[in-house]
């Protein structure tokens, strides 16, 4: 039975408590915004339309969903308000509604899917997705019908009897419409309550009261977490963080100490990579099979090659691109550059805006000198070029195929393919000075 299914995406909140100049959801896990994993983990479910409502004053959020259309919610009068501010967007739909809040990052694919599932299977006007926590306070809380187990309404904590108080099957927020039905269900909700707010929930007792049937299922209090302070974030992160780690071993990577080894949601690890601890992956990495990413090794924005051995501590700026079965050693930097296959650049090293040709050798504290001030300029490394330890290289310049930079040299302009080139001064040795020198010294200070 597949009906199409929309999203609508709650993020109209500035979050207070976060302290921030931000939205709240634009606060990243796994170094994406919140309100990204949530339109992400709708994407799996082959969501068609997805629309985010937001608050005035949010480029950077509209900005962050792009192309799903946003809906400015102008007044936060509640999260059936919330929820019309989409009107526009929900006209004329058929199938599935789903409803998300944007701080809520943790729900899986599959939960949400067995939601829509529900809904389905008993042609509900509204299913919800509840769950148990040890503490419902603050939740709504779900009532269901003792002899059906049908949900027969949702009743906010403010809004409680004491019996109902005692629940501890609550709300998480997720909830699934029937899209016929949904928009006149949600204008019949009114705000004479507690908070004066149009309340989403009471769409539960609005479809009841037209004759429709409406349902809840469960789902583990762990996928529930809203983010409302730096705390919870912290909390959030954690959380993504272990599921990507097992994600990653899942799919065929050793990761040898996985709680020291930080990725982004998109990091991408081939077979039989083998990850040593305290490793960083920023947004944008993608590492071929076979490769070794040594402790303390930082990457973001970059491509590593099959069979490459990184680091320890390597830093991989946005831009790198390594070769299969290249090597970057122990305090290496590179950015915006290509390192070709089997090139090496083992020790103490900046590589910015350049090619180091394949199979070349870059010698130990080698600097492109890629920037005047004003503009970066490119340093192109020929196929089996060797550059001595110690070497500057001025952009632009450019090294010939198998050419040599001799050890501590300056090199600016072009070089030949198979040269030696070097700019050293010359050497001056005068032979017992120093023994002379420190005798002088000697009688002149006394100084043993
Ligand atoms: C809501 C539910 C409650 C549930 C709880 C789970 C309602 C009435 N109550 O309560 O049953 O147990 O979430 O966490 O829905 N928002 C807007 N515009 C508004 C109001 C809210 O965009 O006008 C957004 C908020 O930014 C937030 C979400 O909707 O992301 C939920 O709003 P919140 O005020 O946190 O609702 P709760 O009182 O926690
Ligand atoms: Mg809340």
């Amino acid at each position: 039975m597949s009906r199409e299914l929309s999203v609508v995406v709650l993020a109209a909140g500035m979050g207070t408590r976060m302290k921030s100049a931000m939205p709240k959801v634009m606060h990243k896990v796994a170094g994406k915004p919140m309100v990204n994993h949530v339109i992400d983990t709708a994407a799996h479910l082959n969501a068609s339309k997805t629309m985010v409502v937001v608050g005035p004053d949010m480029p950077d959020l509209i900005k962050s969903v792009s192309p799903h259309p946003t809906f400015e919610q102008t007044d936060r009068l509640g999260t059936a308000h919330a929820v019309l501010a989409a009107r526009d967007g929900l006209v004329g739909l058929t199938g599935e509604v789903l409803v998300l809040y944007a701080d809520s990052p943790l729900f899986t694919a599959d939960t949400l899917a067995r939601l829509v599932a529900a809904r389905q299977s008993g042609d509900h006007a509204v299913a919800v997705l509840g769950f148990r926590p040890d503490d419902p306070a603050g939740y709504g809380r779900l009532v269901t019908d003792a002899n059906t187990g049908e949900l027969t309404a949702i009743v906010e904590d403010k809004e409680c009897d004491d019996a109902q108080r005692q629940i501890n099957f609550c709300n998480s927020g997720v909830m699934c419409f029937r899209a016929e039905d949904m928009i006149a269900n949600l204008e019949a909700i009114d705000n004479s309550n507690a908070k004066g707010e149009y309340y989403l929930t009471d769409a539960v007792e609005v479809a009841r009261k037209n004759g429709q049937s409406c349902s809840a299922i469960e789902v583990d209090e762990a996928e529930t977490l809203g983010v409302n302070s730096r705390t919870q974030l912290a909390v959030a992160e954690a959380i993504i963080q272990e599921r990507l780690r097992s994600h990653a071993m899942i799919e065929g990577a050793t990761l040898i100490d996985p709680a020291s080894v930080f990725f982004s949601a998109d990091t991408k690890l081939g077979r039989d990579v083998i990850v040593e601890p305290n490793v960083v992956f920023g947004p944008g990495v993608t590492v071929g099979d076979n490769t070794v990413i040594k402790a303390f090794s930082h990457l973001e924005s970059c491509n590593v090659g099959a069979g490459a051995d990184i680091g320890p501590y390597a830093r991989l700026r946005p831009g790198a691109e390594i070769g299969a079965g290249a090597k970057v050693g122990n305090f290496v930097e590179i950015k915006k550059a290509v390192v070709e296959d089997g090139a090496k650049v083992n020790h103490l090293s900046y590589i910015g805006d350049a090619r180091v040709g394949a199979k070349a050798n870059i010698g130990a504290g080698t600097i492109t000198c890629n920037y005047d001030g004003f503009r970066k300029q490119h340093t192109d490394i020929g196929a089996g070029a060797f550059i001595g330890s110690n070497s500057a290289l001025v952009a632009p310049v450019e090294i010939g195929d198998g050419a040599i930079v001799g050890a501590g040299s300056t090199i600016t302009g072009k070089v030949d393919a198979d040269a030696l080139v070097l700019t050293r001064a010359e050497r001056v040795e005068k032979k017992g000075w120093a023994a002379t020198f420190r005798d002088k010294m000697r009688a002149l200070t006394g100084k043993k």
